[in-house]
């Protein structure tokens, strides 16, 4: 492994207030590994986090799903990474596939939204993978460089500790079609050689690679078993307290 073991659970657009106090009350309980080796941490939606922040409890951490690429100003509808800082919400998932995908997010802007995350002082959950029509191109690695290729970028050398990088191919999110672990573990060692080779061994050798898509409490072992996987993020999984606090037990 390298360094902690993540998890992170990643609400998306779910929840209401009542749903998430029952959650929040079945994760605060869940049998989840307390120890300095593994890091919980949760996305709800942007409205939520400040119930989610009052609720919940150690070992569990908050993430926002996004935020805006300025700290603040003349952005309607936007949240800016000041703002989520100011709440004591300390991390923020950014690129994530539907961002992309149904959203439009480019990888430059999303790009600029990570260097001012990490220079609010946010630590960034930055998600990467190709859709099946490039997988059956054979451009999975393509696709990967050159979404990480838009991350190091902006990503400061010392900085580099504060950035999880989630894998995940978007023809295996939420569709139960999950990854192999042959095929995760490929792409995760090809995207560590490729930091390895344009950013240094040292960061290689530190970064959490999570997996994500159809992670469920009946995959999550064997995934966590290969080598470059260094956890995951989770998404449907995530709205279940037993299947997530199983993912959170399963390295
Ligand atoms: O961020 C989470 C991923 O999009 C995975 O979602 O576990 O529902 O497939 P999923």
């Amino acid at each position: 492994g390298h360094g902690k073991f993540f998890v992170g659970g990643n609400w998306k657009c779910n929840g209401s207030t009542d749903m998430i106090k029952q959650l929040v009350g079945e994760l605060n309980s869940a049998d989840v590994p307390k120890d300095e080796n593994v890091e919980i941490i949760v996305a709800p939606t942007f409205v939520h986090l400040e119930q989610v922040k009052h609720s919940i409890q150690a070992p569990y951490q908050i993430a926002a799903q996004n935020c805006w690429h300025e700290p603040n100003g003349a952005y309607t509808g936007e949240v800016g990474p000041e703002m989520l800082k100011d709440l004591d919400v300390h991390w923020v998932i950014l690129g994530h596939s539907e961002r992309r995908h149904v959203i439009g997010e480019s990888d430059g802007h999303i790009g600029d939204k990570i260097k001012q995350a990490l220079s609010t002082g946010l630590k960034v959950i930055a998600c990467i993978g190709e859709t099946e029509a490039q997988r059956d191109a054979s451009e999975a690695f393509s696709v990967v460089d050159r979404q990480m290729a838009a991350i190091s970028k902006v990503v400061e050398s010392s900085q580099w500790d504060q950035v999880v990088i989630a894998y995940e191919p978007v023809w295996a999110i939420g569709t139960g079609k999950v990854a192999t672990p042959e095929i995760a573990q490929e792409i995760h060692h090809h995207v560590r050689e490729w930091v390895e080779g344009e950013v240094s061994k040292d960061v290689a050798k530190g970064l959490r690679i999570v997996y994500g898509g159809s992670v469920s409490d009946k995959n999550a072992g064997e995934l966590a078993e290969r080598p470059d996987i260094d956890g995951f993020l989770v998404g449907g999984a995530s709205l279940k307290a037993g299947p997530f606090a199983a993912i959170c037990n399963s390295h």
